[in-house]
């Protein structure tokens, strides 16, 4: 039996997984075109690289406006600002996401209630939905996690019955379909992240999605110093910052954005394989795909780490005994959102609607789980490589399961 890397045995992989971002020559000159037109900021819409990007990514999706800001986190306050969620209000948001979904919530003066998600998917579980419902409630903030469409026909049901709106969290879900129908408008709106680590990438940058009018108009307003398509350049109708998206940003964003299809075929592609591969591992259980979900954006890879059957194996000693292998798996986040300090503590305003909340008592047993000592991520860039690199991911894991007895003797 070859002897684990971690022991000092040859490790399955030493070659780096694709490297991210990915860019050429092709962004260079994108860049440079929009520094040599002189109008980095705002700029008429016949020379606008944003409105060029928003109208094209909208459409990629089926939506009718799209409006780009600075961030995710930026794109989730503004669209609760134009939904009209304000002080006092319930807003219903999984446990287990990224913090910037729900600092927005805080942001705007309203309450997070946090709910658990369905283990089978790590999206959020409509049926706590509808247990947290409240006289207060006014919306849910989905969020298609790891880029897994959330459960939309229970959430438009539940929101219909009890007259809530829909804004979906979609940073990690770009051209992400449930039903064939594109993700980020298929609630009042949604929103996706240009950030970094994600799949469509630009350093930084966020939009918003809506196919109504007036929702759009307003979203506008709000990531532009409260202005009306109407008004004057002057003339400001409502509190608010200036969100806008630079046009070198915006022209940077297009060109990654438009090798977008290919790398999503090919990290759905190895995903498909991979999952085929790990399921037939007991101790594994890859996160489930429901039909509905018609496209994935694959941001995470996650799967399910059952100690059990890994002779008691900790999640961490597995991880550890993976990376030296050469597979760099994480476990994801490891506190459930309502126990991070700035909740716990209660770090925001004092006289914050959110006070009342005693974040200390709330308990999400699959999220908790998760976090603890379930959960295995491996991130995007990692689905673009080989269908050989997939092999060694599964190799890596059928190595440490087989020597699994050694490390619980250290
Ligand atoms: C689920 C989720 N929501 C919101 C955000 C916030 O996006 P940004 O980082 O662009 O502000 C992120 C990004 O990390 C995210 O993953």
């Amino acid at each position: 039996m070859p002897e684990l890397a971690l022991l000092g045995g040859t490790p399955v992989r030493t070659k780096p997984f694709p490297a991210w971002p990915i860019w050429d020559e092709k962004d260079v000159e994108a860049i440079t075109r929009a520094l040599k037109n002189g109008k980095w900021g705002i700029a008429p819409p016949e020379q606008s690289e944003v409105a060029r990007f928003e109208k094209e990514y909208a459409a990629y999706h089926g939506a009718k406006h799209g409006i780009c800001v600075h961030s995710g986190t930026t794109a989730i306050r503004i669209a609760l600002q134009a939904l009209g969620a304000g002080y006092g209000d319930e807003i219903i948001a999984p446990a287990y996401t990224f913090i910037g979904t729900v600092t927005p919530i805080i942001d705007v003066g309203a309450v997070p209630v946090f709910v658990d998600i369905d283990p089978r998917t790590y999206t959020i579980d409509p049926a706590a939905v509808e247990a947290a419902i409240t006289p207060r409630t006014v919306g849910i903030v989905p969020v298609h996690f790891g880029g897994c469409p959330c459960d939309m026909d229970a959430l438009l049901a539940i929101a219909k019955k009890h007259n809530l709106w829909i804004m979906e969290d979609a940073a990690q879900a770009w051209g992400a379909q449930w039903n064939g129908t594109g993700v980020g408008h298929i609630g009042a709106a949604g929103i996706f992240s240009f950030q970094s680590s994600k799949n469509v990438n630009a350093g930084e940058g966020g939009i918003v999605l809506t196919d109504d009018d007036d929702l759009s108009e307003l979203i506008r307003s709000f990531s532009n110093c409260g202005r009306s398509s109407q008004g004057v350049w002057y003339g400001h109708y409502r509190i608010a910052g200036n969100y806008r998206m630079s046009q070198i940003l915006a022209a940077l964003l297009s060109v990654q954005f438009s090798r977008y299809p290919e790398q999503h075929r090919r990290r759905e592609s190895n995903a498909r394989y991979l999952a085929r591969k790990l399921a037939e591992i007991p101790g594994f259980t890859v996160l489930e795909r429901k039909p509905p979900v018609t496209a994935h954006a694959q941001h995470l890879f996650i799967w399910r780490y059952d100690r059990d059957a890994f002779g008691g194996l900790s999640r961490a000693k597995f991880i550890e005994a993976m990376h030296k292998e050469g597979i760099p798996i994480s476990p994801g986040y490891s506190i459930p959102l309502y126990k991070q300090p700035v909740f716990l503590e209660k770090s925001f305003d004092p006289k914050h609607a959110a006070q009342r909340v005693d974040f200390g008592s709330i308990q999400c047993a699959a999220t908790e789980k998760a976090c603890a000592e379930e959960a295995l991520w491996l991130t995007q860039p990692i689905l673009l490589g080989e269908t050989s690199d997939m092999d060694d991911i599964v190799a890596a894991a059928l190595k440490v399961r087989d020597n699994a007895h050694l490390l619980l003797e250290r």
